[in-house]
């Protein structure tokens, strides 16, 4: 891996309130990570190779913190249902054909390239209940060298036939994909209870117990749709919200626990995921599109509750991460109108931040380029009209409004260039 330099306009949000903007700099990259950012070159790095991007804005790699890869070839399809209709309709029948290799290959492969050309080198994803689709799945991610967490599908209960294992099956994969899979470089198993409704109580204590024998963590649905909130705690009676279920059975312990939507969190729920110190995923056009309702944001931030955003897909339409942070100041504003005591509305910086930084701590230091951060970065240029010039805030937030994959013209992961 060589020692290289950058110069351009550099753009990072530190935090949720905090961006910061470098014009017209350099960026050291020493060992694959970010050493440093100078308005002068010092001499000592005068001898690195540079690379000109002139008004080019160099930014962080992308994070999608909740993306279920087989259900890509349904992206924008059947979005007028709600969740369970979608599910029955549209998503379960379609996961039932990742029991074969030849319709898994495919697809799996489409999704990694489609990570790549939209920027997003940090993801948490889904797969289905089928172990050798996901296996290869997290194969090529590791090939590819992006940074992600794979988890085989749990259901062993309110499924069809078709897409249904038994308790002892379902926990006998599992405990075959986290053995597996143990030593990997850049990609790492997770647990994945699909949801509480399709999961029985003794596969959810099981699923517990392998979390400490392989040391690993958990990515779920939680809060999503009131139906949701309450069908689970009809099945999990004993237990006092949805988040206790997985807190109870100890798959909070031993490594990140990731929690897509939190949409209708009770106050128990945002209790336990703030002791744990879990991530929420905002998803916001799944969100709109299958589940009708707007995560808290605001709310939850000032409650120290951590959120990060992902694209969901299928209950979405693209892999493009970055229009999640335009989506997500838009759902706020929507939320602010017809709730205003909510006082709901966030800014770019903030969304912005939820889809680098905050997703991007799940992996590591990731998602930003402080010193001593991965250099995992985009450069993005031909955001601004014919004599018409924007800062570099303004040409970061064109880009998530109205970018796309044409407007990145170089792409680093650990300081390693890739197309
Ligand atoms: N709840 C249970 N399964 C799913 C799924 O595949 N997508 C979404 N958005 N919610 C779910
Ligand atoms: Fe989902």
């Amino acid at each position: 891996m060589s020692d290289f330099v950058c110069h351009g306009d550099i753009l990072y949000a530190s935090d949720a309130d905090k961006m910061e903007v470098f014009e017209d700099s350099y960026i050291v990259v020493q060992g694959g990570r970010t050493e440093g950012i100078y308005e002068v070159l010092p001499e000592k790095y005068a001898h690195m190779p540079l690379k000109d991007y002139k008004r080019g804005l160099i930014i962080p790699a992308f994070s999608d913190l909740h993306i279920h890869a087989s259900q890509f070839v349904q992206r924008g399809v059947g979005m007028d249902k709600l969740l369970f209709d979608w599910l029955n309709d549209y998503t379960f029948p379609q996961e039932a054909r990742f029991a074969s290799m030849d319709y898994a290959k495919p697809v799996y492969d489409a999704v990694v390239k489609e990570l790549i050309r939209h920027g997003t080198f940090h993801a948490s994803l889904f797969t289905t209940i089928h172990y050798d689709a996901s296996d290869y799945l997290f194969h090529v991610l590791e090939e590819k060298g992006l940074y992600a967490y794979v988890g085989k599908v749990n259901m062993d209960m309110n499924s069809p036939d078709y897409l249904c294992e038994t308790t002892e099956e379902s926990l006998r994969q599992t405990e075959r994909f986290l053995a597996e899979h143990q030593g990997t470089k850049t990609v790492k198993p997770i647990l994945t209870p699909r949801f509480a409704p399709t999961c029985s109580e003794p596969l959810m204590k099981g699923l517990g117990e392998l979390s400490k024998k392989y040391h690993c963590g958990l990515q779920t649905h939680l809060a999503e749709s009131l139906a949701e909130v309450k069908w689970t705690l009809e099945l999990f009676p004993d237990y006092g919200s949805d988040a206790e279920i997985y807190e109870r059975n100890g798959m909070l312990d031993n490594g990140p626990s990731i929690f897509a939507h939190f949409i209708f969190p009770s106050q128990a729920d945002i209790d336990i995921v703030r002791r744990a110190g879990s991530m929420m995923v905002h998803c916001p056009d799944a969100t709109t599109s299958v589940t009708a309702g707007i995560m808290p944001v605001k709310a939850l931030q000032d409650k120290n509750v951590p959120i990060a955003v992902g694209t969901d897909v299928g209950a979405c339409q693209s892999t493009a991460v970055y229009r999640q942070v335009a989506r997500a100041v838009q759902l706020s504003k929507l939320k602010e109108f017809f709730e205003p005591e909510d006082n709901g509305r966030i800014t770019f910086t903030h969304a912005f931040y939820m889809a680098t930084k905050a997703g991007g701590s799940c992996f590591g230091h990731m998602g930003s380029l402080e010193k001593g951060y991965h250099f995992n970065a985009l450069v993005i240029d031909g955001l601004e009209d014919d004599g018409f010039t924007l800062t570099p805030q303004e040409r970061a937030e064109r880009f998530c409004y109205a970018g796309d994959d044409r407007n990145i013209v170089a792409r680093f992961i650990d300081g390693r260039e890739i197309q």
